[in-house]
C-alpha cells in the first residue's frame, strides 16, 4: 500500500517554490497511490507570531489553492491540521522519545531562530519537527512528497518511528521522503544562493502563485543574472540555472531544449519568454482559485469532510499507540 501525506503552512503567500517543490508532484501522485492526504498545517504556522484574522484567511486560501492546483477531494483527503486533536496529542507522546540534541541539530530551527535568538524563539518552533513527525506517522504514511528543505524533518520522523517501534513493538510505518530532483530547491530570484522563501527579506525573492502578470514580469525583469550573456545552465551560473529550471518546470520541457531555443539570444529575450511561460502556467490556477475562494461554504464543506475522513484513520493510530505505551484506563 502506498500512502502519501504532505502539508504547507498557511503563514503568508504560497510561492512558486512551494508549488513546484510540493503541490505539483502531489497532483501527479494522487492518482498513483492508494491514499493521498494533504493538510493545511496551521499548528505549525503558529510557531511564529501570526495575526489571527490573517491566519483564518490564509488557512482557507491554502486549501483553495490545493483544489485549484488539481487536488481532487474525491480521491484525496484535504483537511486543516488543528481540526484534528490527534496531531497535538501524538506530538506530545513522540516528545517523550525525542532527544533535545536531535532537535538542536535541525537546520530549519537554527535558521529561523537565528533571526531572533534561541533565547526568544518559542518552544513550539524548537518542537516543530516532532509535530511534523506526528502528522506523518498518524496516517501510516509510506512516502512524504516535499522539497529538499524538509528532508531532515522527514528523516527525524523515520528515526522516531523506528525508535518507538523498537521500544514498544511494531506500531508505526517508517516513511520515506519523496523529493523530485528537478524542483527540490527553487532558488530566490534576488539571490540564487538562497532558496526561494516567503520569509526572505524582500518580495523580489519569490514569485507568488497568486501574483498578477505585471508583478510576475517586473520581478523576473529584476531577477539577478550571472556574468556573461549566454543562456546556459552550469554550476558557475546559479542565477540562470535557477531561471532555466523554473522555465523547464512550468513548460514541462527539458533545460537542454530551452537552452537550444535561446542560443544567440540575450537575457532580455529569455526573461520575456520566461514571464509569459510563468503567467500562462499560473493563470488557469488563479482563475480556479478565484472561483473556489468565493464559495466559502463549498470549501468549508470539503474541509469538514476531509477532517472526518482523516479522523477515522488518526484516531485508530492513536488508540493503538496509547495501548502500546500503557496510557489510560
Ligand atoms: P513549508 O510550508 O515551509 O513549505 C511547503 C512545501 O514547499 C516546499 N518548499 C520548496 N520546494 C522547493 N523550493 C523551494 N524554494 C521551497 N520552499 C518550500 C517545502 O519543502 C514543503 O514541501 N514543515 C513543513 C510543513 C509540514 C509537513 C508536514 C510537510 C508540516 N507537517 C508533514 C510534510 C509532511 C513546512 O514548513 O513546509
Amino acid at each position: 500500500m502506498k500512502k502519501i501525506f504532505s502539508g504547507i503552512q498557511p503563514s503568508g503567500v504560497i510561492h512558486l517554490g512551494n508549488y513546484l517543490g510540493a503541490i505539483k508532484q502531489w497532483v501527479e501522485l494522487q492518482s498513483q497511490v492508494d491514499e493521498a492526504i494533504f493538510c493545511v498545517v496551521d499548528l505549525h504556522a503558529i510557531t511564529v507570531p501570526q495575526d489571527p484574522e490573517a491566519l483564518k484567511r490564509n488557512i482557507l486560501s491554502v486549501a483553495a489553492l490545493y483544489l485549484a492546483a488539481g487536488i481532487n477531494p474525491e480521491k484525496s483527503i484535504i483537511f486543516v491540521q488543528s481540526t484534528r486533536p490527534e496531531h497535538a496529542e501524538l506530538a506530545w507522546i513522540l516528545n517523550t522519545v525525542t532527544k533535545m540534541g536531535e532537535l538542536s541539530r535541525m537546520t530549519q530551527f537554527k535558521d529561523k531562530s537565528q533571526k531572533e535568538t534561541v533565547e526568544s524563539a518559542s518552544v513550539g518552533l524548537f518542537d516543530y519537527p516532532v509535530l511534523m513527525a506526528a502528522d506523518i506517522l498518524l496516517y501510516n504514511t509510506t512516502a512524504v512528497p516535499v522539497g529538499d528543505d524538509q528532508k531532515q524533518h522527514v528523516e527525524l520522523a523515520r528515526d522516531l518511528a523506528m525508535r518507538f517501534n523498537s521500544k514498544y513493538g511494531d506500531t508505526f510505518v517508517v516513511p520515506e521522503p519523496l523529493i523530485r530532483k528537478e524542483s527540490a530547491r527553487i532558488m530566490g530570484l534576488d539571490d540564487p544562493t538562497k532558496k526561494m522563501s516567503k520569509s526572505a527579506g524582500s518580495s523580489l525573492s519569490y514569485l507568488a502563485v497568486l501574483d498578477d502578470a505585471e508583478t510576475i514580469s517586473n520581478k523576473i525583469k529584476r531577477a539577478v543574472t550571472d556574468s556573461g550573456n549566454e543562456i546556459k545552465a552550469g554550476s558557475d551560473k546559479p542565477a540562470i540555472t535557477n531561471l532555466l529550471n523554473i522555465f523547464s518546470e512550468v513548460t514541462d520541457r527539458s533545460v537542454v531544449e530551452i537552452e537550444a531555443d535561446f542560443e544567440g539570444k540575450n537575457y532580455g529575450d529569455f526573461k520575456n519568454s520566461l514571464s509569459e511561460a510563468v503567467v500562462s502556467y499560473l493563470s488557469p490556477i488563479q482563475k480556479k482559485y478565484d472561483e473556489i475562494i468565493n464559495d466559502e461554504t463549498g470549501l468549508k464543506k470539503i474541509l469538514a469532510d476531509g477532517s472526518r475522513r482523516a479522523g477515522e484513520i488518526a484516531s485508530g493510530t492513536l488508540v493503538n499507540v496509547k495501548e502500546k505505551i500503557g496510557l489510560g484506563l
